[in-house]
């Protein structure tokens, strides 16, 4: 498997600030979830997670300084964004001006491949894009681990699209200072020999989640019974997951994947009140996945924030998964995805 770990930065302006910069990430699927904030205001999760970066998908975002203008102007896929989607891009440039002692308002244009609505995440994609063209452009010169950082500002499932491949976000320390906590939650590559994983991605239903990520992990670490010891065995499971990549055990690794899935979304089913992504085709996916065991074929499953499912296997048993899951959801669409590359910036203008 091959992977990026770095992202290409070239910069030759005097000033150091480039009038525009491009920048392109991919999705990520989370193996050990991230489910829980200690701190909301700086992104630093309760337990750590680790994630496999996809190669389909991919988030292509332009920043261009805007010197004479009074306001940022944020496009997705064209159109204005408006409301809370507006409001965490201009707050991640705000973050970015105040590293940089800049004013200047910009435009940022982003284009998604992900069919719209497709109920891939693309907040993880996106931040990491935007973490890169926007650091380039207002001309910070940010390592991958900063960059890392900096992205989880904005999502936090981004910090881990900053790298390729296997990649372990590490929490860092609640008892922390707020800088100390900064410094220590960044995402990092995970090496691994030669695995050769593909996720085939059932997307059951395209339409809008019902309640958001962010208030979910809230009501869920505030009020479920549950939860401490997911967060618990959470961290036995990345222990564990982080032996099987070692010793190349795809299969250990999926079914420690599935298990941390299963036990986030029972913490939420406990939350008060529950928080239930699952739908009937949710099931009927897993109870596929589960034949496709007993016939022989490993294949393992696992579930964010939403109905869709994504499905582990060894990449050349990824067509016949994606038979038998399509069969499962006729009116579903079902993708192939390997492993991808990390984030990179595609070109800077000067001044
Ligand atoms: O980064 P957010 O705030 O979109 O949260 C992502 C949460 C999960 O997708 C459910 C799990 C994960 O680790 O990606």
């Amino acid at each position: 498997m091959r992977s990026e770990h770095r992202v290409t930065s070239v910069r030759s302006q005097e000033r150091g600030t480039a009038a525009s910069a491009t920048a392109v990430a991919h999705p990520n699927i989370a193996l050990i979830k991230y489910w829980g904030k200690h701190d909301e205001r700086l992104v630093i999760p309760r337990t750590d997670s680790l994630s496999l970066t996809l190669d389909i998908f991919p988030t292509t975002t332009r920043v261009q300084l805007a010197p004479e203008a009074q306001h940022d102007a944020v496009t997705l896929d064209g159109v204005p964004l408006r409301g809370e989607a507006q409001r965490r891009v201009i707050a991640f440039l705000e973050l970015v001006r105040e590293r940089a002692g800049s004013l200047q308002r910009a435009v940022v244009d982003t284009e998604n491949t992900v069919p719209t609505g497709a109920g891939l995440a693309s907040s993880a994609s996106g931040f990491a894009a935007l973490a890169v063209a926007a650091s380039a452009a207002y001309g910070l010169d940010l390592d991958a681990t900063a960059l890392s950082r900096l992205a989880r500002r904005g999502s936090g499932s981004a910090s881990r699209s900053v790298f390729g491949g296997f990649a372990l976000w590490h929490a860092g320390s609640a008892t922390a200072t707020a800088a100390e906590a900064d410094l220590g939650s960044y995402a990092e590559p995970v090496p691994v020999g030669d695995i050769d994983p593909a996720l085939v991605i059932a997307v059951v239903n395209a339409g809008p989640k019902s309640v958001s990520s962010r208030e979910a992990m809230r009501r869920t670490v505030d009020t479920s019974p549950l939860y401490e010891a997911w967060a618990v065995s959470s961290k036995d499971d990345l222990n564990e997951m982080r032996a099987a990549l070692h010793r190349v055990d795809l299969d250990a690794v999926g079914e420690i994947a599935e298990r941390n899935a299963l036990g986030m979304h029972a913490t939420m089913l406990a939350a008060r009140p529950a928080v239930r992504y699952f739908a009937p085709a949710t099931l009927t996916v897993l109870d596929r996945v589960q034949q496709l065991r007993r016939e022989g074929t490993p294949a393992y499953a696992t579930m964010d924030a939403g109905p869709n499912v994504k499905v582990l296997c060894h990449r050349q048993d990824a067509g016949r998964v994606a038979e038998a899951v399509r069969g499962a959801v006729p009116d579903g669409t079902v993708l192939i995805a390997g492993p991808g590359p990390a984030a990179r910036l595609l070109h800077e203008d000067g001044p």
